[in-house]
């Protein structure tokens, strides 16, 4: 049975930061609130002239350098983003021809803040079917670009970056006790549009618009979704949580990351937590968390690691995968 193994990782953040300090100057907050409310203590900012296309290419590189892939051999490319360098073509056919890559599709998931588990999603089941045996999967956000830095309540959320995973076929038994991806779970429910949304777009502005959320709302799915839908992943590989030896959980605030944990049984050690580096980087906080997890050389051979996000649509989704 063919399955999909991780066999690279790779993260890129931009140059320049903004510390909450900073952002006390441009809106009224403090690091205190930022910190206590969310645990984020600094975003990295994309400098001018750089685009998400560049951001993705910088941590697709990476990921393929520790995969020891080169472009000849990627047959696959799919970029999770909400921040797309223009409104066609895909951002990933750029980062395909920035990366030399020529052949296999490219192409674009919107998900928001879940779209990297959509994307892996994607490339698993492809790669299932034979269609592709080196894919790459990345998420990559210039979310400063559709903040409202006016708004106080959403501009010190998020930050811009970018992660990306390389996805190979190798073969495995079938069994809950192989290497890679054991399940995959995807979802959307459109009717919470108006909970988190941008306020712009192509048919109705012309204009990229800004960021909107009733943060309550968004807070209270994010905590039930995620951690319901890493209990669907589990239960449909016949394995328990209490065999989950790491929890990935989508990087928008470390109170709902707490939570998440503390629903599926999951130590606090042993969840992975990177939002106070980079904020909410939308479909890029799980590849630039799983790399700080391979970095820090927390994960052995075996153990199970559940991946989850939860984002605006609004949208959800959770993998299973075995080191
Ligand atoms: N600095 C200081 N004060 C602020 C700030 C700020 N940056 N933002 C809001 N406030 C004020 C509000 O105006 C309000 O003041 P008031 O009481 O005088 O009216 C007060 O703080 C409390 O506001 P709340 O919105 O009730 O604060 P809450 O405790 O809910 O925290 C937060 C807000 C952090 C946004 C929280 O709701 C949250 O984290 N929600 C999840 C949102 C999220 O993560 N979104 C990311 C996209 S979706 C996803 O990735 C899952």
């Amino acid at each position: 049975m063919i399955r999909s193994i991780l066999t690279g990782v790779g993260a890129y953040l931009p140059e320049k930061v903004l510390t909450n300090d900073d952002l006390s100057k441009i809106v009224d907050t403090s690091d205190e609130w930022i910190r206590q409310r969310t645990g984020i203590e600094r975003r990295h900012v994309a400098g001018e002239g750089e685009l998400t296309c560049d951001l993705a290419a910088n941590a697709a590189r990476a990921a393929m350098k520790m995969a020891g892939v080169d472009a000849r051999e990627i047959d696959l490319l799919i970029l999770a983003t909400t921040t797309p360098d223009n409104t066609f073509p895909a951002t990933a056919a750029r980062v395909q021809a920035k990366l030399g890559v020529h052949q296999g599709p490219a192409f674009d998931i919107q998900a928001v803040c879940s779209g990297f588990i959509f994307a892996l999603t994607q490339a698993d089941n492809m790669i299932r079917l034979g269609q592709a045996k080196k894919a790459l999967v990345i998420g990559a956000e210039i979310y400063s670009r559709i903040l409202d830095w006016e708004d106080r309540g959403t501009c010190v959320l998020f930050g811009d970056g970018a992660g990306a995973v390389v996805l190979q076929a190798a073969e495995g038994d079938g069994t809950s006790a192989d290497r890679g991806v054991l399940a995959t779970e995807t979802g959307t429910d459109g009717s919470h549009y108006d909970a988190l949304y941008v306020d712009g777009g192509v048919a109705t502005t012309g204009h990229a618009g800004h960021v909107r959320m009733a943060g309550q709302e968004v807070f209270r799915h994010a905590v039930s979704r995620m951690s319901q839908s890493v209990e669907n992943v589990i239960a449909r590989t016949g394995l328990a949580k209490a065999d989950l030896n790491w929890l990935i959980p989508h990087q928008a605030n470390a109170r709902i990351i707490a939570k998440v944990g503390d629903k599926l049984g999951v130590p606090q050690d042993n969840v992975i937590v990177t939002v106070q580096e980079h904020a909410n980087t939308s479909a890029a906080t799980i590849p630039l968390a799983l790399t700080h997890g391979v970095a820090t050389q927390s994960f052995k051979p075996g153990d199970l690691i559940a991946l989850t996000a939860m984002g605006g649509g609004f949208t959800w989704g959770a993998a299973l995968l075995r080191w």
